[in-house]
């Protein structure tokens, strides 16, 4: 199921630039927030909780103080990244549309990650899957990046992070071809200079882009009732358009 045609160098050879673009403290707001959801919608005490494209780890590094946490990350260096931060949690290899775990759960979220399905049956695989490890009354968090409706068409961005003697110049273009949704790009250029050489990778991500009720169709269908929410509060974290989707395993 991995995708071979797209290396995402980001995730993968080229992680060390994932960790010089983003300090953990970066993620603290997000992760509050997540908290805080979380505390206004379980209708059972959230214990253990379990992260899916859970990254390197950096939103768990504050969840961890409140909540028992499992992640699973497509990525292997991703995963030991996270392991290296958090080795008070459990860490795992494998793709969130076919979870290779049997515990039961409180609570699974899956924040900045969703956004890589690219059709309604791996929306669908992963909601599916979610709930056959959610306990009874458990709750699943989404927070999805982009909406058809408030895509960011041709935003690029540019960060520099000198670390040592490494300096790093990292471009991120959004790109869809189709505004109507689906899926668009995300390119990533890095420019990488050390010791007087200087070396470029490319990296295009290719990510799904569905409008809210294709969402909501996919979360109802996996048998979860489901509430949309839309706040300033994420949109102020993330960016316009990013919103959350709440799935109530009460039935
Ligand atoms: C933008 S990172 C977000 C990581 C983390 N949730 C965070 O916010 O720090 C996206 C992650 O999703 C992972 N990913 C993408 N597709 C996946 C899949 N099918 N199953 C599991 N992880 C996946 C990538 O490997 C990457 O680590």
């Amino acid at each position: 199921m991995k995708n071979k045609q797209e290396p995402r160098h980001l995730y993968n050879s080229a992680q060390w630039a994932w960790e010089m673009i983003g300090a953990i403290e970066d993620y603290k707001p997000l992760a509050h927030y997540i908290f805080h959801r979380i505390k206004q919608h379980e209708a059972i005490q959230t214990n253990n909780i379990l992260h899916l494209g859970c990254g390197s780890g950096c939103i768990d590094y504050h969840l961890k103080t409140y909540f028992s946490i499992t992640g699973i990350d497509l990525s292997e260096n991703m995963v030991k990244s996270a392991a290296r931060k958090n080795p008070e949690c459990s860490y795992h290899v494998g793709d969130m549309r076919q979870i290779p775990l049997k515990g039961l759960y409180d609570a699974v979220i899956i924040p900045e990650s969703i956004d890589y399905m690219r059709s309604f049956e791996d929306i669908q695989k992963v909601f599916s899957g979610a709930k056959k490890v959610l306990k009874k009354d458990g709750l699943l968090l989404v927070i999805i990046g982009y909406d058809p409706e408030h895509f960011p068409q041709n935003r690029t961005t540019v960060e520099q992070v000198k670390q040592g003697s490494k300096e790093l110049t990292f471009i991120e273009n959004n790109y869809t071809a189709d505004p109507a949704g689906k899926s668009f790009e995300a390119t990533f250029v890095f420019l990488v200079r050390e010791k007087g050489r200087s070396e470029i990778i490319i990296d295009v991500h290719k990510l799904g882009l569905f409008r809210k009720n294709i969402w909501q169709d996919a979360m109802l269908k996996a048998g979860f009732s489901t509430e949309p929410v839309t706040d300033e509060a994420l949109e102020s974290i993330e960016q316009k358009g990013t919103w959350l989707l709440i799935g109530k395993n009460d039935h």
